[in-house]
């Protein structure tokens, strides 16, 4: 039992069938050179307990190389009678390749544990393989909803699964902060925790009026970036600042201008911000520093989007700010900000992810900008010279409503069906080829004011996540039907993964939130709004 090798999602760059595959037995030995001892581990842990195959190590079965010749990520599987050779261009290579392997064998291999006996074959062929991005990323809002740590682990999985490789986790914001930091205990005592949570959009004003709250320990966090490393994923954190701060302002009420009350309950952008004077600036240096010792990767999030000016306008700390600074207007306030973290960071050899509201006034040399408004900042930001990470609203939010059936679960934003994921491209058009290398890759958000558990996520992300993969693992030529008709075996993969995806029928009628009314958008209008919104950018350097 085997899967064709045409039936892999994402869809590799060159197959060649061959007609005999490589039987897999209870005996099947693995030979590994020891810098791919990890991968030789995950696999043995993966794979084994569904075959029933502990893999022993040994020539004659699957044998596993790094080769420097080809593309870093890249892999070349051979699979022969005599046995399976994989080679990588380093050891995420060779992991990708096995996790084509893993598509190669029936969907029950996926498992946790054995429902069949075999025999288990891998079909016989020739695989070349390589990413077309290296920015293949996912990002995850575990403020709005707090996800528990086994949670976000299966989640790492599943981005592994389809060979994403960024999990950008977006950790603190107006409704909930998520992590300790040394010397600021209020911030997990008060700042995670929040009195009732708004049902559906704000539109409705109606709330769950139970509290929702939770936040991860330092050794949460090195478990969830240990197991992501493991699967070559970095997880990129993000404390954004210096708006979406309320909850950090509700437990420490001095960081901010004057609010006194708790941490958010409802959605949209909260006025509280950061007042900016020296004492939030030092917390902000000391949130930095500790994300710098929890979090290996070079880029540390800083947000930066939706931060309103309104209390700058009255706050005498931010006033004493712009005046001490020589700062023009309150709207410069926060480029100034943005350039003293990234000095913070560059002193610890780190540099800035920021939202694309980070553009305006400049951003400072070598941040790296998540282009979301839309696909014009990306453009914008390629031009001034940064690189980028695209993920659009109009393409890749994930918390976008999949159809436009009423009984879609909370329905919000512009409908962003499997096709409208599928047909995203990272790259905007109109750039020149320099340019246009400055375009990392992709990422697809979750934003999870609408999510509040594992199952809700999974609705959300699948199956868009594996039509996402594809515009940022497979070749730019796409075909969709080609894709759509991959999709009924990738779908049974996901069923043995346990995911609850939305079936290609519609929601299931236990899948609505008939509590949690949404507010569907037309694309005119959200491309309206959108223009209004970067308008600034058009003043921006460029
Ligand atoms: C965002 O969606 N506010 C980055």
């Amino acid at each position: 039992m085997s899967e064709p090798l045409t039936s892999l999602v994402p869809r590799p760059a060159l197959v060649l069938p061959a007609s005999d595959g490589f039987p897999l037995d209870l005996t099947t030995a693995l030979d590994a050179t020891p810098e791919l001892a990890e991968v030789a581990i995950w696999l043995r842990g993966t794979l084994g307990p569904a075959v029933g195959c502990p893999f022993p190590p040994g020539p004659g079965g699957i044998r596993l190389r790094v080769d420097p010749a080809l593309p870093v990520e890249g892999y070349a599987v051979d699979i022969r009678p005599a046995g399976v050779d994989l080679h990588g261009g380093s050891a995420a290579g060779v992991f990708y390749g096995v996790q084509t392997l893993r598509q190669l064998l029936p969907p029950a291999t996926l498992r946790r544990a054995r429902v069949g006996h075999g025999p288990w074959t891998l079909p016989g062929g020739r695989i070349e393989d390589a990413p077309r991005f290296g920015w293949r990323g996912v990002m995850l809002d575990v403020a709005r909803h707090f996800m528990p740590v086994a949670d976000v682990l299966r989640l790492i999985d599943l981005i592994a699964f389809h060979k994403l490789n960024v999990l950008h986790l977006h950790l603190t914001d107006d409704q909930g902060w998520r992590l300790e930091v040394p010397g600021w205990p209020r911030l997990t005592s008060v700042g995670a925790w929040r009195p009732a949570t708004m049902l559906g959009s704000r539109q409705h004003e109606r709330y769950d009026t139970r509290p929702h709250g939770g936040f991860y320990s330092d050794d949460d966090l090195r478990e969830i970036v240990a197991f992501a490393a493991a699967r070559h994923v970095t997880v990129v954190p993000e404390v954004d600042m210096p708006g979406h701060m309320q909850a950090a302002i509700a437990a420490y009420p001095e960081l901010g201008n004057g609010y006194a009350g708790p941490v958010r309950s409802s959605w949209g952008i909260s006025r509280h911000v950061l007042n900016l004077g020296p004492a939030a600036l030092d917390f902000c240096f000391a949130v930095l520093d500790h994300l710098c010792d929890l979090f290996p990767g070079e880029l540390i999030g800083i947000g930066g989007d939706e931060c309103p000016v309104d209390e700058w306008q009255d706050s005498p700390i931010a006033q004493a700010r712009i005046r001490d600074e020589g700062l023009a207007a309150p709207e410069r306030l926060q480029s100034w900000f943005t350039a003293r973290l990234a000095g913070h960071l560059a002193e610890r050899g780190r540099r800035v992810f920021g939202w694309d509201e980070i553009l305006a006034g400049g951003a400072p040399p070598g941040a790296v900008i998540a282009a979301w408004r839309g696909a014009g900042p990306a453009a914008h930001a390629a031009r001034a010279g940064h690189t980028v990470v695209s993920c659009p609203d109009t393409s890749v939010y994930l918390d976008y409503r999949q159809s436009d059936d009423p009984a879609e679960p909370t329905p919000v934003g512009t409908r962003l069906t499997l096709a409208d994921v599928y047909a995203f491209d990272p790259v905007p058009s109109g750039l020149t080829p320099e340019q246009a290398a400055l375009i990392l890759g992709g990422q697809a958000n979750l934003w999870t004011e609408h999510m509040e558990s594992a199952r809700r996520v999974d609705y959300q992300a699948f199956p868009r996540l594996c039509a996402f993969a594809e515009t940022v693992w497979g070749p730019a030529e796409r075909d969709f039907a080609a894709f759509s008709s991959r999709l009924p075996v990738h779908l049974s993969r996901l069923d043995a993964l346990g995911v609850n995806y939305r079936p290609p029928t519609g929601p299931r009628p236990w899948d609505g939130r008939p509590d949690a009314p949404g507010h569907p958008r037309t694309v005119e209008d959200r491309l309206a709004e959108l223009r209004e919104m970067t308008a600034d950018l058009d003043q921006a350097p460029a």
